[in-house]
């Protein structure tokens, strides 16, 4: 799970703004005139928290952000604006910064940063690929100031923005449009001032503390305006700081490489690649079945079992760090830098354990209808059972975190699911029942045990690292397979942490095999890299930075490697109570109640022993829509306010829309080699926006005879159409960050018009000896939360590949590629296997070709057997 706790959008109360009530997500602007320069702006206002303000779309001292366009901006897309922006800070020596994000995310935009510093306002430009640091903008993006204001309360700045509508960070691109009338913009907010402030573009951040959100900015006809220019000459401020002597031009604040250790001597029968959900079981199951297995992870090392160090001060000196304590789980939306990965713009766990080690841990036995709806033969449910049973065996779970047996602040539990009760929908134990998911409701199940986070880095990986036949490199990234047409002989690696390897590691020659476990965005990145994917995507790789180093065209893969991308839409609803009780576990990080942390650190009990923050009822409802597919959806309650609805008496109730669900979105890489949503895949499709529109009725109906509970979200006042039909649809306010599909699984053949990139064993058309074992193999979505099911797929895919006959070298004459093979494309020494056309593509194993081509390059191969292989040229 879950959704961003605590900061989910909606768009209804964001600033609390009127909402034009139209598709275009738009919230109506404020038109403000500045006395001095005479400049109108469309200003669009975040509520202050000061003034009585609440929840989370509000920031302590209030924020405003306004546009000027030029004349013809609503008809023609602008490239420029004049923009202001006002900004809080709290103390009497000013403080802090803040941002906006010209497309709405805090990924894949052009964001700018502003904090006052010596009576004046400094800014940057910043991009972000991932949820961890921006880096400086390289674009052309140019800002000039008209004016500025600071005093001890607030600090705003009035400014020309120059190519700031489009935008381009090494060949990731962008672009907002003014002539769709309406924007979609971000803020963000902090109370730190940053560090080393002299110099905008190399001051030091952490992440805002006083809130972000996503907003629609309709525009309407003040925005823009015929004295546009007249306005725009004014600025003629070129406002830099102190950046020692030189101007600042913006240049990538260069990060040190991180200093890698050459890749040791040694082959492997088997290299996975990637240590999460998918990784970890099959790197343990392969290694049990006694072949030299190595488990390859980008990231540093999470749990403390592991040597992971990071946490608050009152786990220093346990074995524990901030990813064994479930009440901690939450922390990766405040506190990412560092952890979350830096090269795909949805939160991921970058680091072992992948997002095992960082997700909120709901454990669910499968549904079996989700393996009989979605998935081909051999992976239907009775397939699974096998599976199943070993990993729930392993990884039992638990509802009763707490190792005393009891549960801690259930007040909110017992409000909805009372009302649940008395409209008829039945009380389950979830794991017990897993096929019950129509109007059932039941505690939430976990993979903690002991009180710790648990999981496949407790299980699976420490029977793994018993075995001498099993290795793990943490701090090492894979930049690609490296292949002679469908055979992988080895892997690329660079150093991602200090200490990380650099080179390249072998297969064991003719029998070894290489599984991606690198999740739906890393493993489909090693694929695209590995010249695997399709044709647009590939040349994107090609024009990067690999160009010069990737593998042959003539030797590409063509799959639909990022299509079928999918992830429960989430949609979030609000209710108040008087007797729900908010904890706020984000305070226990650094604040904590002593009692708490005496009873969980002693005893492993109380609240922290229970997942952040404080999540249940969970409950399901079935929804068949006019299209006669019947969809599936996981409603979520946890105890907190979101989407401008303040903690305290508040729950929060996220609806998941899983299995039937039919819209697909895509995703794609960018020249600078990040992965990008480029397509989301929420609600496209009428009949999955009338299951969410349903869900949230069947969901009122059932609660409706509550007492004392009042509806936030939708408020009472607004129908369930226009409450969802408003709502913006981003993946920063709709991801429920389960994405999956990638790769999808099937017999359909992707490189002949079908849509699979991995046959039934998980094997990746084309290859020989590579397979996708991770969220990316799934067709469609399934019932709940997934990492449970992601195990027990990689359980099933290590009987499926061990059982396959070994790979072997073809003799020579034999066909070893041509579209459409399915065979071996490995010759036996001294033979190469060489591409001859598209359909033949590759020409039998011939040492004659090896020959040929080598005689063209100025260094000749060995000379043996030459006159031989002379001979036996037929073509
Ligand atoms: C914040 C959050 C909360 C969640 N909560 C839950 C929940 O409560 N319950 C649930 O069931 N699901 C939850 N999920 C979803 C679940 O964690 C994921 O679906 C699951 O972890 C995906 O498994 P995976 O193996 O596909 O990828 P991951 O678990 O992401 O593992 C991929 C691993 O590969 C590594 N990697 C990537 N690229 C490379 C490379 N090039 N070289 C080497 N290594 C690489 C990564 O660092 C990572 O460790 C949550 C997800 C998030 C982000
Ligand atoms: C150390 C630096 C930073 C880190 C680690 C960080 C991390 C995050 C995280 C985890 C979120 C929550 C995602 C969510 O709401 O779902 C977020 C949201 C946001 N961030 Fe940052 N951030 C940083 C700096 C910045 C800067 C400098 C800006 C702008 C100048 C910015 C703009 C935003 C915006 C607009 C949002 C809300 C939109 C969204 O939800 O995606 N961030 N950030
Ligand atoms: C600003 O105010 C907030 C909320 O009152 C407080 O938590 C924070 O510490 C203050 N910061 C500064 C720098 O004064
Ligand atoms: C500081 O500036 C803001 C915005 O310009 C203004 O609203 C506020 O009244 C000013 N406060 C003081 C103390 O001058
Ligand atoms: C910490 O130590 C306890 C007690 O020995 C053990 O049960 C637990 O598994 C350990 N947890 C981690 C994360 O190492």
């Amino acid at each position: 799970m879950m959704g961003r706790f605590g900061f989910l959008v909606s768009l209804l109360l964001t600033a609390s703004l009127n909402v034009q009530l139209c598709l275009g997500q738009s919230s109506t602007p404020t038109v403000y005139k500045d006395s001095k320069t005479g400049i109108t702006f469309d200003t669009w206002i975040v509520p202050d928290k000061r003034t009585g303000a609440s929840g989370t779309a509000s920031t302590w001292g209030g924020m405003t952000f306004g546009v000027a366009l030029p004349q013809n901006a609503l008809t023609t897309d602008a490239t420029e604006f004049i923009g202001y922006l006002q900004c809080p800070s709290n103390s009497t020596t000013l403080t802090g910064w803040c941002g906006i994000s010209l497309a709405g995310p805090m990924t894949n935009s052009l964001l700018l940063m502003a904090y006052p510093y010596q009576n004046q306002v400094l800014t940057s430009f910043r991009y972000a690929t991932g949820y961890d640091n921006p880096e400086v903008y390289t674009g052309d993006a140019k800002l000039t100031q008209i004016s500025s204001t600071v005093n001890s309360t607030s600090y705003s700045v009035i400014f020309r923005c120059q190519n700031c509508l489009s935008w381009n960070q090494g060949g990731a691109t962008g672009h907002a449009s003014t002539s769709a009338g309406s924007l979609v913009l971000g803020w963000c907010n902090a109370f730190p001032s940053p560090g080393n402030p002299s110099c905008p573009d190399k001051v030091s951040i952490v992440q805002h503390d006083n809130g972000q959100s996503i907003f629609g900015a309709a525009l309407d006809s003040n925005a823009a305006n015929p004295s546009y220019s007249q306005w725009a000459a004014k600025a003629t401020a070129t406002v830099t700081g102190n950046c020692g002597g030189t101007t600042s031009t913006p240049t990538t604040t260069p990060t040190a490489a991180p200093t890698g250790v050459p890749v040791p001597s040694g082959t492997y029968d088997y290299i996975v690649v990637g240590a999460g959900a998918g990784g970890i079981p099959i790197a343990d199951k392969l290694s049990e079945a006694g072949k030299k297995v190595l488990l390859i992870e980008k990231g540093p090392p999470s749990s403390g079992r592991w040597g992971g160090t990071l946490g608050p001060d009152w786990v220093k000196g346990t074995n524990l760090t901030r990813f064994d304590v479930p009440g901690l789980c939450n922390e990766i939306w405040e506190d990412s830098a560092g952890i979350s990965c830096t090269d795909t713009d949805q939160m991921a766990g970058c680091v072992l354990g992948g997002g095992t080690a960082i997700n909120a841990g709901l454990w669910w036995k499968p549904y079996t209808l989700d393996w009989d709806y979605n998935f081909p033969t051999g992976w239907k449910s009775t397939d699974m059972a096998g599976a199943t049973s070993r990993v729930f065996s392993r990884i039992p779970g638990t509802d009763t975190p707490s190792k005393d047996g009891l549960r801690y602040l259930q007040q909110g539990f017992d409000v909805i699911s009372g009302g649940l009760a008395s409209a008829g929908w039945k009380n389950v134990t979830a794991n017990s029942v897993p096929d019950q998911k129509n109007h059932t409701f039941s505690h939430t199940p976990f993979m903690f045990s002991n009180g710790e986070r648990g999981g496949p880095m407790a299980t699976y990986l420490v029977t793994a690292n018993a075995r001498s036949n099993f290795k793990l490199w943490t701090g090492t990234a894979v930049k690609r397979v490296i292949r002679t047409g469908g055979h992988i002989t080895g892997v690329e690696v660079e150093a991602y942490r200090n200490g990380g390897y650099v080179g390249v590691v072998n297969v064991t020659a003719t029998t070894g095999r290489v599984i991606l476990s690198a999740g739906a965005f890393g493993s489909a990145k090693v694929l695209m890299r590995s010249g695997i994917g399709p044709q647009d995507q590939l040349e994107v790789v090609k024009s990067s930075t690999d160009g010069p180093t990737m593998i042959s065209n003539s030797s590409w893969i063509k799959l639909p490697v990022g299509y079928n991308l999918d992830d429960h839409v989430n949609t979030d609803t609000v209710i108040t109570h008087p007797s729900v009780v908010f904890y706020d576990f984000y305070e226990a990080y650094d604040d904590p109640n002593i009692t708490d942390v005496n009873l969980y650190l002693n005893k492993r009990s109380g609240i922290l022993a229970q997942a952040a923050p404080n999540i249940g009822p969970m409950f399901f409802d079935e929804i068949k829509g006019a299209d006669g597919i019947v969809r599936q959806i996981e409603w979520t309650a946890r105890v907190e306010g979101s989407g401008g609805v303040d903690n305290g008496n508040a729950m929060t109730m996220s609806q998941y829309l899983g299995r039937g669900a039919v819209s697909r979105g895509r995703m794609t890489i960018t020249k600078a080699l990040s992965t990008v949503v480029s397509t989301v895949p929420y609600l496209q499709d009428k009949n999955d926006v009338a299951a969410v529109i349903q869900g949230i009725k069947n969901l009122q109906a059932a609660l409706k005879n509550v007492k004392n509970l009042t509806w936030q979200l939708p408020p009472a006042n607004t129908t369930v159409e226009d409450f969802v039909n408003n709502m913006v649809v981003s993946y920063s306010n709709r991801r429920a960050n389960h994405w999956i599909g990638t790769s999808k699984l099937g017999t359909d053949d992707g490189r002949s018009g079908g849509t699979a990139v991995v046959d039934v064993n998980t094997q990746v058309y084309g290859t020989d000896n590579l397979f996708v074992v991770d969220a990316s193999i799934f067709p469609g979505h399934v019932t709940t939360n997934p990492s449970a099911y992601i195990v027990i797929a990689s359980e099933r895919a290590a009987e499926r590949i061990l059982a396959l006959a070994p790979p072997k070298a073809l003799a020579q004459f034999a066909q070893c590629g041509g579209t459409g093979y399915t065979g071996s494309f490995q010759c036996a020494a001294p033979y190469t296997c060489q591409y001859q056309n598209d359909y033949y593509w590759q020409v039998p194993c011939r040492y004659v070709m090896l020959m040929r081509i080598a005689a063209k390059s100025t260094k000749i191969a060995t000379a043996k057997n030459a006159d031989e292989s002379v001979d036996t040229v037929r073509d």
